[in-house]
């Protein structure tokens, strides 16, 4: 890793040298969520980039995991597979993130897994479509074992010989599950418990500067049902498809939080502060005097982005947390002592954070076109936020917003928003999804077009075909094109884009290949084509001359 650092630091030119700020975040980890101040590029290197060929994929319907040129991979792992004498491998993996054991070597380290959700009909044997009589419940051992394959994994990865592979068995290695105890971050019980049953609903996440997990909770409706509010402020439970809350009884309270993971003893906790909703993601900034700064957006028709600002240094409880008012440039504060409109409504702090959405309408933020994955320009500071698409207003194919917030402070209470890029066929994409800059400012992008309108010829979605990784070039002929780098096997979701700290890997999920079947002796996908012919969720390292080039590892050819 130091070699690579050094080689990056070249790349950045000796006259930017003496005033570089390379944080030890930016080469602890590919992925940065902190700026690089006063880069420069030389001339060379723009007339080196030139000769980078990318080559932009046609849209395919085909049933594999299709590379561009430059690329390949390798499977890490896939659902069902040991990762040690007790624990296999959970469903539906999401957000992957890498943090290397021992800083100096970046080819040894501990991944974080989120695993978002489960197909029945793969996982536990029920099958959805045979049982619309609500009287045909889940018995409890079907909930048992979707409750085991949510959550997420941690498990030791190494790479031997330019391949990554799981240390079987490594004390590490461990399942969060549907069960796992979790403590609240919060001073006061929520429904009377303060610690509570498991995690689920596991999307993307992040990574704090103390180099622990991120892993936040989005649509946990779907497991545990959800608690509405009329007019009058009673309550009523909405159930949920899963039927969870059948046989435990946990209250949707206890979910939709931002969950943190310690790497070393799988030790978690989610934090009330940070507000309660659909959270895609969480995306953490450090503050000089290390306050943090926490970006979470609501992935949701017409719900919010907010922003929580500690008031004291490596602290997720003490602050304020601010909902986003993007037509005015104002991030509004969800303070109960403050703000009267939530005064009257809401009995305290607390009841603010649970009921977040209602909270936010109160304020006036803006609503949004469900604000997916967010993350920071290592080299503007601007913050990027997917919308993925709002279908009730027309919005199919989504866009990317960016946020710059006043004089470059993350703790700044003003903004300007705009659009830095629209779905649709001009830009070749569409549902934005995930997000990840590598070590040279390439912003890395994949798609999520729900399975069952993908490919539809009474949908909007024909010409995208399957979703995709993209990759949007920071310098040389192709800046600011949107190009096609990889397509996922049917029904597929690329997810939890992730780089190596050296930056030679892209570690991603391929989420719910063949997640249309209805048989499952004839599924839709075979990927990754194991001998039972089950699809099955995997995560894949992704490598190659075309990332180590564009990340300035390797020495292009001078034209
Ligand atoms: Fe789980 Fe918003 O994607
Ligand atoms: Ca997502
Ligand atoms: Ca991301
Ligand atoms: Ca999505």
């Amino acid at each position: 890793m130091k070699y690579d650092r050094r080689k990056f630091i070249e790349f950045l030119g000796k006259a930017s040298l003496g005033t570089l700020i390379i944080p030890p975040f930016l080469v602890s980890c590919g992925n940065t969520t902190t700026p690089i101040k006063n880069k420069q590029i030389t001339d060379e290197t723009f007339k080196r980039l030139k000769n980078i060929a990318l080559e932009n994929l046609a849209p395919t319907t085909k049933d594999d995991l299709v590379l561009t040129k430059g690329l390949n991979y390798h499977t890490i792992i896939k659902w069902g597979d040991s990762i040690s004498d007790n624990d296999t491998f959970g469903f539906n993996n999401d957000f992957t993130c890498f943090i290397p054991l021992d800083k100096n070597n970046p080819k040894d380290g501990l991944l974080w897994v989120n695993h978002e959700s489960v197909n029945s009909l793969f996982v536990c044997d029920f099958d959805e479509n045979k049982y619309d009589n609500p009287e045909k419940q889940r018995t409890k051992k079907q909930v048992d074992l979707e409750l085991y394959n949510v959550g997420g994994s941690i498990i030791r990865i190494t790479e031997i010989n330019g391949r990554w592979q799981v240390v079987h068995n490594d004390p590490h290695n461990r399942r969060i599950t549907g069960k796992t105890p979790i403590k609240l971050n919060w001073d006061t019980t929520i429904k009377g418990e303060s610690t509570v049953m498991g995690t689920n609903s596991n999307c993307s996440g992040g990574i704090t500067p103390w180099n622990t997990f991120i892993s936040c909770e989005e649509n946990y409706d779907g497991f545990w049902g959800e608690t509405r509010y009329d007019e009058n402020n009673t309550a009523t439970h909405i159930p949920s498809d899963h039927g969870w809350e059948h046989f435990y009884n946990a209250p949707p309270e206890h979910y939709g939080w931002v969950v943190e993971i310690n790497p070393k003893d799988g030790t978690a906790q989610k934090h009330v502060a940070l507000g309660r909703f659909s959270h895609e993601c969480c995306t953490l900034y450090e503050l000089a005097d290390q306050r943090v700064v926490a970006y979470s957006g609501d992935d949701s028709n017409d719900e919010h982005l907010y922003k929580f600002i500690s008031s004291k240094p490596n602290s997720l409880k003490e602050g304020t947390l601010y909902v986003a008012d993007t037509i005015n440039g104002k991030w509004l504060p969800l303070d109960w002592e403050t703000q009267p409109a939530l005064k009257d409504k809401f009995k305290d702090q607390t009841e603010v954070l649970i009921r977040a959405r209602e909270a936010s309408k109160l304020v006036g933020a803006t609503p949004l076109n469900r604000p997916e994955d967010i993350e920071i320009d290592p080299i503007t500071g601007h913050i990027f936020i997917t919308l993925t698409n709002n279908k009730p207003k027309n919005d199919y194919n989504g866009s990317i917003l960016k946020i710059e917030e006043t004089n470059g402070a993350f703790d700044a209470l003003t903004f300007k928003a705009s659009i830095y890029k629209a779905g649709g066929e001009e830009n070749g994409f569409s549902c934005p999804d995930n997000l990840a800059f590598d070590m040279a400012g390439n912003l890395w992008m994949t798609s999520d077009i729900s399975s069952s309108a993908m490919n539809k010829p009474d949908k909007p979605y024909m010409p995208f075909k399957n979703n995709s990784l993209f990759v949007i070039p920071r310098y040389g002929e192709d800046a600011g094109k949107v190009i096609r780098v990889a397509s996922a096997p049917t029904d597929a979701e690329l997810t939890g884009p992730w780089f190596s700290p050296d930056g030679k890997t892209l570690f991603l999920s391929v989420q719910h290949p063949g997640d249309e079947t209805k048989d499952i002796k004839n599924p839709t996908s075979k990927f990754p084509f194991d001998a039972d012919g089950i699809p099955k969720p995997t995560v894949v390292a992704i490598q190659g001359d075309l990332i180590e080039k564009m990340n300035f590892l390797k020495q292009i050819e001078s034209s």
